[in-house]
């Protein structure tokens, strides 16, 4: 990696999901894929002018055979040097299955059946101490050899991204103490106290002492950035925050708490709307809806998202308001997610019985009123946004929600935005979207007639406002902020 200018920061970025994959072709070489995430595009553009090293997780054979061939070397793939760390399989089971997804998942999203579950078991004590630590330690490991490589002088700011790697803080200043910046953004919800009591101190005071090992934490809203401290005020012995609402002071450091909204790749997904695929895709789609109108959703299958009270909020829908039977179509278009995980192989299963419970009340001989798409095709994603009448996003709880942002920005027929008010979305586009409440089948339903009768001149007045506010905060934006911010500190140090 290229060292000339002393001064000039080095940028390491780390999370679980790298941005590129590996396939080997058949001469042993291989084919890259890059991943959809916003956060690459946004770090394609900066590493034009700095240094960008990304650390991830080696996650197929593919990608653990040219970590091995690289030597567990950084290499440069497309501008960004990447270092994939390869895992114990094992430990990364337990990480990955046991800790991060489901229990952290589904308490920062408030989604555990609290009578019932949680329980915590030796196999989560185990899942604690033998795989989210270990792969915790490991990713801390190889982050600090690459700082053993660099000028002693050179400024070095370490973004670590989301919940499956809250100990990297801890491990990382072990090693390398405070020759680097550390500021993690967590992409998820931060709730309040209440709903961490669900963590044993043993697990939870570990992860929030790590977490203010940080010189900031940054969130997808105010709201999660004030909860986060006060969850440490609340649990942890020592934390204060002496009169701030967004920072902590902890053993001697001062750790910000800030707002950093994520966003999308504005010129991109726009490209993405004119693309041949895209639109032979969206005029399939105009085939199949005919002169309907649209009520869509596109989301991971993922409980969080509240597909079942979406559909139920439709069911309600054609209930209350026959008029509208025959005369719109819901199309949920649904992307496959850790089904590993018991609870999302439940939650598919029961999307398709109530979906299925739908249309067998209300089909008509030329109408389906519910459409379930299983898949990931993101071209037809984005053509079935151009054409939406109505977007549902009425998630239970939600980091941002980026589908209601690539929603407003390729649509093309005025289309109105049902948003929850508990999407981290809804801070910004909430004022000119209806919102719902996720728990309200009937408010849900009520809004969507509401949208489905709006007059043409408000709903054109709404969606010009959404667009224009996607289109301000790219998604670049949103990374140089954090950049400026940590750079800021460390001029300040
Ligand atoms: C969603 C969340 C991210 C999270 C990611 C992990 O996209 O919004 O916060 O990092 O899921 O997904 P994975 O497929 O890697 O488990």
């Amino acid at each position: 990696m290229s060292n000339d200018e002393k001064n000039d920061p080095l940028i390491i970025i780390v999370s679980n999901r790298g941005p590129f994959s590996f396939e080997t072709k058949e001469d042993g070489s291989y084919r890259v894929r890059r991943g959809s995430g916003g956060l690459v595009t946004a770090l394609s553009a900066l590493a034009q002018k700095h240094d960008v090293l990304w650390v991830a997780s080696a996650m197929s054979d593919a990608d653990r055979q040219w970590a091995e061939e690289q030597g567990h070397k950084i290499e440069e793939v497309e501008e960004i040097y990447l270092k994939l760390v390869i895992h114990d399989e094992a430990q990364y089971q337990k990480y990955y299955n046991t800790i991060s997804n489901p229990l952290l998942w589904f308490i920062q999203h408030q989604l555990w059946d609290i009578p019932r579950s949680p329980t915590i078991t030796s196999q989560t004590w185990d899942a604690w101490e033998n795989g989210y630590r270990p792969i915790n330690k490991g990713f801390a490991q190889a982050i600090a050899s690459s700082v053993a490589e660099q000028d002693p002088g050179r400024p070095i700011v370490i973004f670590v991204q989301d919940y499956h790697l809250y100990m990297v803080p801890h491990y990382l200043r072990e090693i390398v103490g405070d020759r680097v910046q550390i500021q993690p953004f967590i992409h998820i919800p931060w709730p309040g106290p209440d709903a961490w009591r669900i963590l044993p101190a043993e697990i939870r005071t570990p992860i929030l002492a790590s977490l203010l090992q940080s010189n900031r934490v940054g969130f997808q809203t105010e709201k999660d950035a004030f909860n986060f401290v006060q969850t440490c005020r609340f649990y942890l012995p020592g934390a204060h925050s002496r009169g701030s609402r967004n920072s902590i002071d902890y053993q001697g450091r001062l750790v910000g708490a800030n707002a950093y909204p994520i966003s999308v790749d504005v010129e991109k997904v726009k490209e993405l709307g004119q693309e041949a695929q895209t639109q032979l895709l969206k005029s399939q789609l105009i085939n199949f809806i005919s002169d309907r109108r649209l009520i869509l959703r596109v989301d991971r299958i993922e409980p969080s998202k509240n597909i079942l009270r979406g559909l139920a909020a439709y069911r309600t829908l054609l209930e209350e308001y026959p008029e509208h039977q025959g005369k719109v179509q819901m199309m949920a278009l649904l992307v496959p997610s850790r089904m590993e995980v018991d609870e999302y192989q439940d939650y598919l299963q029961q999307i398709m019985a109530q979906a299925g419970m739908i249309n067998a009340k209300f089909s008509e001989a030329l109408w389906e009123p519910v459409r379930i798409v299983v898949g990931d095709n993101y071209h037809r994603a984005i053509g079935a946004m151009q054409i939406y009448d109505v977007l549902l996003v009425n998630p239970i709880a939600d980091g941002m929600n980026l589908v209601a942002k690539e929603g407003v920005l390729v649509n093309q027929r005025n289309g109105v935005l049902l948003l929850s008010e508990h999407a981290g979305a809804f801070y910004e586009l909430g004022d000119h979207a209806l919102i719902v409440s996720s728990f309200d089948v009937y408010g849900t339903a009520q809004a969507m007639h509401h949208a489905l009768t709006m007059r043409s001149a408000e709903r054109e007045q709404r969606a010009e406002v959404l667009r224009e506010i996607v289109e301000k905060a790219d998604v670049r934006r949103w990374f140089y902020d954090q950049l400026e911010d940590a750079l800021e500190v460390k001029r300040n140090s």
